[in-house]
């Protein structure tokens, strides 16, 4: 495996998270048009799964570095004859690539990777991680509170089949925040503390709501409809009116308004739902980097 791979928030330190941080804050605010300085970097993005932000804010980020890239369409390619995930990125380093980008539904499908030699950024892996995801919550946390040390978080909802929930959980426990987990019974991983999301609601700094993952098998017994879910587990009007004032609202998106959030509060004051997006590009870009091993701007 290569070492400038991105796997999961496990491998990096709290001082590597921080580098990574503070190279997307650099991207952002001194070094807007700086490019990859390769003679060639091709980088080929192959997603297994459906995907808007993070597919297309990473060619956004690779196409800002100067990259060359390549969309795989796994519909189209020989994953139909049954080649399987090691052949497809053995093939794509055999025939020029730098870099693949990877989202696929099983857990871990790196471990399968391990003879490949090129980097590997992980774009999610089924129930397991989601680093990038990760870090662009993060960055939104740090530009907002200025530190990730003992900031107050809860994340709440459809944690059991989330891979930003333990990508999350892993990142800020390291950097010295305190994180539990609010939401249907159900829904709970073991290990990962539980409260009632009304009796925190107004002393966390970021509420976090995630998207019920139906595609993944997620169903609720107790729920006739989705205002029901929004009334007993999502982030309603009334519990939006408990925050503190400068607490933060985060979604990782694609959202299910009115299901997790009430629609109008995709967009409220104290939302950070698109800005995630917008750091997105940022962290992505910092991770490119990284990959193609470049620890300075110079
Ligand atoms: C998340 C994902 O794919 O895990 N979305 C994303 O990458 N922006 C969360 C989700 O799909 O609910």
């Amino acid at each position: 495996m290569n070492k400038n791979s991105l796997l999961s928030m496990r491998d990096l330190s709290a001082e590597e998270i921080m580098t990574i941080l503070n190279d997307a804050l650099l991207f952002d605010e001194k070094y807007q048009d700086w490019q990859l300085p390769c003679r060639k970097a091709l980088v080929a993005n192959l997603f297994y799964e459906s995907s808007t932000r993070t597919h297309y804010s990473f060619e956004s980020a690779e196409l800002q570095l100067g990259c060359k890239v390549a969309d795989i369409a796994v519909s189209q390619s020989s994953v139909t004859k049954g080649e399987t995930l090691y052949d497809t990125v053995k093939t794509l380093e055999a025939v020029g690539y730098d870099a693949v980008v990877i989202r696929h539904p099983q857990d871990a499908y790196y471990k399968e990777l391990e003879n490949v030699n090129i980097p590997i950024l992980n774009g999610g892996d089924g129930a397991g991680d989601h680093p990038t995801q990760c870090l662009l919550d993060l960055l939104t946390m740090y530009k907002e509170f200025g530190t990730l040390k003992g900031l107050n978080v809860v994340i709440c909802g459809d944690i059991l089949h989330s891979r930003v929930a333990s990508s999350n959980k892993e990142a800020l426990e390291k950097l010295g925040s305190t994180v539990r987990f609010a939401g249907p019974k159900e829904w709970q991983r073991e290990g990962f503390p539980v409260v009632d999301l009304d009796e925190v609601i107004s002393e966390v700094d970021v509420v976090m709501m995630l998207r019920i993952q139906r595609e993944r098998g997620a169903a609720l017994t107790d729920m006739k409809d989705d205002e029901s879910y929004l009334e007993k587990y999502g982030l309603s009007k009334a519990r939006y009116a408990k925050l503190k004032d400068s607490a933060i609202v985060m979604h990782p998106a694609p959202v299910n308004r009115g299901v997790e959030i009430d629609t109008d509060l995709v967009e409220a004051e104290k939302s950070r739902i698109f800005p995630q997006m917008s750091n997105g590009v940022l962290v992505r870009k910092a991770v490119i980097k990284r990959a193609f091993g470049f620890e300075s701007f110079e």
